[in-house]
């Protein structure tokens, strides 16, 4: 049974996209300027790679692949897999780009043959919708260990940061102190927050022992 979290997020999200097809609004993710500047953020996570080959990224919630787009056209080479919820979007990543892996399904059940370098997930945690704080923070604790579980190299994630003078009932918000807490109790000590940029959210990079900052 899908979690019920994904299930809301599958039906918000599938009706964005029926509305306003393969755009920012389509994936209900702002304006045209601030997707790209977390598409950047995203690409980040290979910061220090060094594998030698053009890295494997798994993109959780990828939408209609448009971190892909952008890769491309900033001449980032990369063995790129999607995997989104709602089909129409995976069906126009598909066709975007023949070339890539895009996947229909809930990362919560995704049983992945292999790891990947590095693995990225840009907007899941952000609508709460009408789901409460304590079921979001229960979702957010099955999603972010996932993604470390999935990554060799590292994962990274956004949230909305508390520190805001105003916060939508609709958005899930989390405090940039408690989850670096969080992660480094519960993931991994290597954790890196960028809460540097002028959007309401922070990006969490978490590292694999050896390739990123903190105790050996
Ligand atoms: C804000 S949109 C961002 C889309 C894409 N990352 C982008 O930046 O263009 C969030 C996406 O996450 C997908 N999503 C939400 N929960 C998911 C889950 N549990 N597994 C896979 N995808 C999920 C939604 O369907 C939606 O397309």
């Amino acid at each position: 049974m899908m979690d019920p979290v994904s299930e809301r997020l599958k039906q918000h999200y599938g009706n964005a996209f029926a509305t306003h097809g393969a755009t920012a609004r389509g994936v209900d993710w702002g304006r045209d300027d601030d997707v790209r500047l977390r598409y950047a953020k995203m690409l980040a996570v290979l910061d220090g790679f060094e594998g030698g080959s053009v890295p494997s990224l798994l993109d959780v919630g990828c939408g209609y692949g448009g971190l892909l787009d952008y890769a491309s056209a900033s001449g980032v080479s990369l063995r790129y897999t999607g995997i989104d919820l709602c089909e129409p979007m995976v069906l126009e990543g598909r066709r975007r780009h023949p070339e890539a892996r895009f996947e229909v399904g809930d990362i919560l059940d995704f049983g992945a043959a292999c790891g990947y370098d590095a693995v990225v997930c840009n907007g899941i945690l952000t609508q709460k919708l009408d789901t409460s704080i304590a079921e979001m923070n229960r979702f957010a604790g099955r999603l972010i260990p996932r993604l470390f579980a999935l990554c060799r190299h590292a994962a990274a994630f956004n949230v909305m940061t508390t520190r805001v003078n105003f916060m939508a009932p609709n958005l899930y918000y989390r405090s940039p102190i408690e989850m670096l807490a969080y992660c480094i109790d519960q993931v991994t000590p290597r954790v890196r927050i960028d809460h540097a940029y002028p959007l309401f959210e922070y990006t969490v990079y978490l590292h694999r022992t050896g390739d990123g900052p903190g105790p050996a």
